[in-house]
């Protein structure tokens, strides 16, 4: 089975993947990797800052639309093909699934050119973010990492992770499975690197359940342990 993107994320989904309190929706929240979510959109203006962080917003508004709007169309062909296989009962059905989501990314679309100006939306390749230590409180990245997507290697993960861990106080990534509903094979041994860079991780079960199997985020946090 492909991986079910359809982006236009909204922020009930994001409290539920990532588990977020009310408290983690109010800080510095840095979402890496995120597509055309609603997010930014949402949370500026009651968040202390939101920055959207995605290869994508090197494009202006007119091309990035018609981008979204073919792999959007591609990509529900196939979700179509394995309707079956997700676990619609918080949308209804496929119907208000798409419709929720399409919300989400008009809502996108009538924030970025407003958001590209005040620097909410940037370009980056994510292994060299223009931030300080620990400037953002939380950094969130869905169906990025640990995704299978082609060139992603575990050294390509540990230095991403170590990256946004070092922007952020804590990261949380979702899901851990990848493209064929499987836990990603790279995820026992980037664990095990990051925990070599002494960093703190957990493993834990969210609420989130579209796929059966995605029902789990990695959670990193840089601390302070030194072992004598
Ligand atoms: C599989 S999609 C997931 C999108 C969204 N987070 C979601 O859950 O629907 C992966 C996203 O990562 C972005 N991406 C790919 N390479 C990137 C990089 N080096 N730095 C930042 N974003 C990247 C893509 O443009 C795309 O939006």
């Amino acid at each position: 089975m492909r991986k079910l993107v359809l982006w236009g994320h909204n922020v009930q989904e994001y409290k539920e993947m990532f588990d977020l309190s009310e408290q983690d929706l109010s800080g510095r929240i840095l979402e890496f990797g995120c597509g055309p979510s609603a997010i930014n959109a949402s949370l500026t203006g009651t968040a202390k800052e939101v920055v959207s962080c995605d290869d994508m917003f090197a494009m202006d508004k007119q091309e990035l639309r018609g981008h979204v709007d073919q792999v959007f169309d591609s990509m529900l062909a196939q979700v179509k093909k394995y309707e079956g296989l997700f676990q619609w009962d918080d949308y209804g059905n496929l119907d208000g699934f798409v419709h929720y989501r399409s919300q989400g990314i008009e809502k996108f679309f009538d924030d970025y050119e407003q958001g590209l100006e005040q620097k909410r939306y940037i370009h980056s390749d994510g292994l060299v973010l223009p931030y300080d230590d620990f400037h953002f409180d939380i950094a969130l990245s869905s169906h990025y990492l640990f995704a299978n997507i082609e060139g992603q290697d575990v050294e390509f993960h540990i230095q991403a992770i170590r990256e946004l861990s070092r922007v952020a106080k804590e990261v949380r990534i979702f899901p851990l499975i990848d493209r064929d509903d499987h836990v990603s094979q790279f995820l026992g041994p980037v664990m095990l690197g990051l925990q070599q860079d002494n960093l703190g991780l957990e493993v834990r079960q969210v609420p989130y359940h579209l796929q059966a199997k995605g029902n789990a985020m990695l959670r990193v946090w840089a601390h302070e342990c030194v072992v004598e």
